[in-house]
């Protein structure tokens, strides 16, 4: 806080210049007219200039900043302890959250008094505005958005994390062909169109937890990381071998929501499959292993979670001799 004071009264520095051939009674005036310290949202540093697309990037160039905040190339699993909570949060106890980063002082959230997302449509203008945008990266967290805010063609990472938006319609990331990461952790999506995400071919963690999702949309074939943890997913929600061509697919977060059967059949690629806390009472002695094929062993699926589960998995004894480690859960 005290940086963002600082950073305010630097930016009241020419304004200060400006005034002080006034009268004095005048300028006291005016001082007093003055936003306080700390109101982020007055002393935005750009108030002098006039934005429109074309000077955009320069006001604000911060493509240089890309390496600190792109955090995209990091292992899975820092991405995901870091916003895993272990009970649902909701929005209004969310500021501990990890935020923007604040490795670069002066990106003080350039929130504009008085502009809307809707007050100019295109070019990604008002978004970076609202949000912060660095580089390819899009931070909106935590700032009551409803919807997808359309967002600059060249976004490869989003994060739009503890907001209210509750549907993501098809048009939402239309052409943005370089996004690499969806994060929309803790919002209130009850919805997906089927289309939303399936041309995103460069998509590689969709990250969607603590939500209210009762079904998944198309999946995109590329995807590395899927995380719908929390939500309210049934097995009627999921198509038929929904992940079978998803041949990249290495982590599948699915614990904490209304399952009463497990999804398969997997991809090889397969790594962790997060299925605890569900309603899952059997299985199919396929669904991991090939009981035609006993030389066959499937190296990669390491990870697999059952506990929570109303299953006795000492039932299914031919159902793991492909495995490199027996499922976690109840084999009593
Ligand atoms: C689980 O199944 C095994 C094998 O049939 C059986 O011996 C055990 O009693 C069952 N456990 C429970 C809790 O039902």
């Amino acid at each position: 806080m005290r940086l963002l004071a600082f950073l305010s009264l630097l930016a009241l520095v020419p304004q200060e210049a400006g005034t002080a051939s006034f009268p004095t009674k005048e300028r006291k005036r005016r001082e007093e007219q003055m936003p306080e310290e700390g109101d982020a949202s007055e002393v935005l540093p750009l108030g002098n200039h006039v934005l429109s697309p074309d000077n955009y990037d320069e006001v604000i160039d911060l493509s240089n900043f890309e390496e600190l905040t792109d955090y995209g190339d990091q292992p899975p699993e820092v991405k995901v302890t870091s916003l895993a909570p272990a009970t649902r949060i909701s929005p209004t106890e969310s500021t501990a959250a990890p935020k923007t980063p604040s490795s670069n002082p002066t990106m003080t959230r350039p929130t504009t008094a008085g502009l809307t997302l809707s007050s100019q449509p295109n070019h990604g203008l008002p978004t970076c505005l609202v949000c912060v945008c660095l580089g390819s990266s899009v931070y909106c967290d935590d700032i009551d958005l409803e919807d997808i805010p359309p967002l600059p063609r060249r976004t490869a990472y989003l994060y739009a994390r503890f907001n209210r938006i509750s549907h993501i319609r098809a048009e939402d990331f239309e052409g943005l062909t370089k996004l690499k990461r969806i994060d929309l952790s803790s919002n209130l999506i009850s919805y997906i169109d089927n289309n939303a995400f399936c041309l995103l071919h460069a998509l590689r963690d969709l990250i969607l937890p603590e939500n209210l999702l009762e079904a998944l949309p198309v999946l995109p074939t590329g995807i590395e990381i899927l995380d719908v943890r929390l939500n309210r997913l049934r097995s009627s929600g999921i198509q038929p071998a929904a992940f079978r061509a998803l041949e990249k697919l290495r982590f599948l977060y699915l614990s904490d929501n209304l399952l009463d059967s497990i999804p398969g059949p997997f991809p090889l690629s397969l790594r962790s499959l997060h299925l605890q806390n569900n309603l899952i009472e059997t299985m199919q002695r396929d669904v991991f292993c090939d009981p035609e094929e006993h030389k066959y062993t499937r190296r990669q699926l390491e990870d697999i979670r059952l506990d929570g589960n109303p299953i006795n998995l000492s039932l299914f004894p031919s159902a793991y001799f492909c495995l490199p480690r027996l499922p976690i859960g109840c084999f009593t």
